[in-house]
């Protein structure tokens, strides 16, 4: 693994920049856990995370992980589309993490898409807390195709400046389109 690293160790690292023990916090695409294992270290005993999956195959494996970590109680599991978070988090957050497209080991038909991953994404900035921050990796090419990632990033150009800094990165040299970043931070209300 090259130095820089790549799209989903770049956004672990943005994170653990923001986060902090006792937070709340958002894991928008559960698939096989490993953000929310990642998530639930950072936010320790007293901190939570709210995860998200469509496909209950997702959050069998995510409670697997946790599990064997010991790690579940500060998990909430929810079996249901990010796009309907609002409806579970009722608190402010400091951060909410998205993985884009299908689950790895999954059906590829069931992967996110632009629609309901732009209502989530508006969803989750009305209840970050200024200072907070959204990662996506958002994979395009192959089974995902590009159409999400085209409307995602248009959407988030027009946010507007002085609430939000958004910040894309992407690998220019690469084969078989690797997945970008794209982070925002709010920075007023
Ligand atoms: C690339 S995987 C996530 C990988 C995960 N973060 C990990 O650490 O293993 C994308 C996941 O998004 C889920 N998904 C698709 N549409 C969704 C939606 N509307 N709301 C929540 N999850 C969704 C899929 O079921 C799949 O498990």
């Amino acid at each position: 693994m090259p130095k820089i690293g790549n799209s989903l160790t770049q956004s672990h690292k943005y994170i653990e920049h923001f986060v902090e023990e006792g937070d709340t916090v958002i894991d928008a695409t559960a698939g096989n856990g490993s953000d929310t294992v990642f998530l639930a270290k950072l936010v320790g005993e007293s901190g939570h995370v709210y995860s998200f999956d469509v496909q209950q195959i997702a959050l069998d494996r995510t409670a697997e992980k946790l599990d064997s970590l010991d790690l579940r109680d500060r998990v909430d599991l929810i079996n249901d589309g990010h796009e309907n978070l609002d409806n579970y988090v009722k608190s402010k957050v400091k951060a909410v993490m998205f993985n884009l497209g299908y689950l790895p080991r999954g059906d590829h038909n069931i992967g996110t898409r632009a629609k309901t991953t732009i209502t989530a994404i508006q969803k989750s900035m009305e209840l970050l807390v200024v200072g907070g921050i959204i990662s996506i990796v958002v994979y395009h090419g192959g089974d995902s195709g590009f159409d999400e990632k085209i409307q995602v990033i248009e959407y988030l150009g027009k946010l507007e400046p002085k609430k939000y800094v958004v910040m894309k990165t992407e690998f220019i040299n690469q084969e078989n389109c690797p997945p970008i970043l794209v982070c925002i931070e709010k920075i007023s209300e």
